[in-house]
């Protein structure tokens, strides 16, 4: 086994889940390269110490250009703040380090674009944590449709619903809440949460055509937790919009962090000529699917627990019958760069293809402020 050395910058919750990732994969999947957890860079020194001793990496940093330098590092993971992604990334590409990027890879689309031609120029291995493809269910979703089992595809529906920041005392900004801070974040549930119900309907349904949408900023002034100043919100609190899909569909996408009781309501449901699909994140080790052509008496939605051998990557893990979890996408999507680079293949998505994705929120967000359809950008060529 070749060791492929991790450098990993932001120890937060994505910290956790890629390293939980890195420590995993060799463990389940045989691979040619083991991840070796090298260094972890943030900015709290006594933070960062403890990270690295609990999560076991050798040794860690405090500025991630230090990281950068470094020629002991093979791979940098990008798990910070959206508005450092551009810039890391760059550096990272001009090193000549492989480089993971967590969503949405960028803070707009122009961003973006430097971005994929700084790691193409380069030629290094990279991709985007958009790891919800990595859920066996969804997986086996994408199996379905491109064996064709839907027919014609009409409709997608996605949501993403949460419900954390309905008290107007919550303020925005630094650590726990960059996501409130447009500065920081780029945008509100677009980018956040939307972003991945983006990235997964163009990977089971292709790319999309136009958009129109509505925002809604329903707190409109909070106190600044880096400032100490009560401060406009940029933020867009809840998106709705339609799409027009390149296959004739039609499509609706809906986010909000004002959905009281709603924690992380992820979901999808596709209906074709023939069949329909549904996936929910709640329940995400199984796929709902509704089959016409089954004899009628029998006729119904089914139930499938995705925890067989023959179900996508299931065969890595226990028995049939016995499920795993959210964890485990992080796991499979590591593998699946992993055996990429060994291959000398990209894995999926790439730089390049997250690049679609924000240029659909840029798209959207654009749409709510002109009230039009706007056309979603082509990704550069
Ligand atoms: N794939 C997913 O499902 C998913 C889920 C959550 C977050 N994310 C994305 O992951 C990224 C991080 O989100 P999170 O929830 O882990 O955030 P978080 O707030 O939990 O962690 C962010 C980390 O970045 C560190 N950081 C900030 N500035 C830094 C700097 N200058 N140098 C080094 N470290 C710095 C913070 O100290 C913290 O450790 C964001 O881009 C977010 O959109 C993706």
């Amino acid at each position: 086994m070749k060791e492929l050395n991790i450098g990993l910058i932001g120890y937060g919750f994505m910290g956790r889940a890629h390293s939980n990732a890195f420590r995993k994969v060799g463990n389940f999947f045989d691979l040619e390269y083991q991840p070796v957890l090298k260094a972890v860079c943030g900015r709290d020194v006594e933070k960062v110490k403890g990270f690295a001793a609990k999560w076991g990496y050798e040794s860690f940093e405090t500025d991630w250009r230090r990281l950068l330098a470094r020629e002991d590092i093979d791979l940098v993971d990008i798990a910070c703040p959206n508005d450092m992604h551009k810039e890391i990334a760059i550096a990272a590409a001009k090193a000549g380090k492989m480089i993971l990027c967590e969503k949405p890879l960028s803070m707009n689309g122009p961003e973006g674009v430097k971005m994929v031609q700084a790691v193409e120029k380069a030629g290094v291995p990279n991709m985007v944590w958009y790891n919800y493809r990595r859920v066996p269910a969804v997986a086996l979703a994408k199996q379905l449709i491109d064996e064709g089992r839907l027919g014609r595809i009409f409709h997608y529906r996605a949501k993403f619903l949460q419900d954390w920041t309905i008290s107007e005392d919550l303020p925005q900004g630094g650590a726990g809440l960059w996501r409130l801070d447009v500065k920081v974040a780029g945008s509100g549930v677009t980018g956040d949460l939307l972003a991945h119900c983006i990235d997964t309907a163009i990977w089971l349904n292709g790319s999309f055509e136009t958009v129109t949408a509505m925002t809604e900023t329903f707190i409109k002034r909070r106190k600044h937790n880096l400032t100490g100043k009560v401060e406009k919100v940029g933020i867009d609190d809840a998106c709705a919009f339609l799409a027009r899909f390149q296959n004739g569909s039609l499509a609706t996408f809906e986010s909000t962090r004002y959905a009281r009781g709603h924690k992380a309501l992820n979901t999808f449901e596709i209906n074709g000529e023939h069949a329909s699909i549904a996936w929910d994140l709640h329940d995400l080790h199984r796929l709902q699917y509704f089959d016409h052509r089954d004899e009628g008496r029998v006729r119904g939605w089914r139930s499938i627990h995705v925890t067989d051998g023959d179900q996508p990557y299931m065969g890595k893990w226990w028995v049939p019958g016995l499920q795993i979890g959210y964890e485990h996408s992080f796991v499979h999507q590591v593998a699946d760069f992993l055996e990429g680079v060994a291959k000398g293949k990209p894995a999926s998505p790439t730089f390049r293809d997250a690049l679609e994705t924000q240029y659909v929120c840029d798209a959207v967000l654009k749409s709510a402020r002109t009230h039009r359809w706007e056309k979603v950008a082509r990704a550069i060529k």
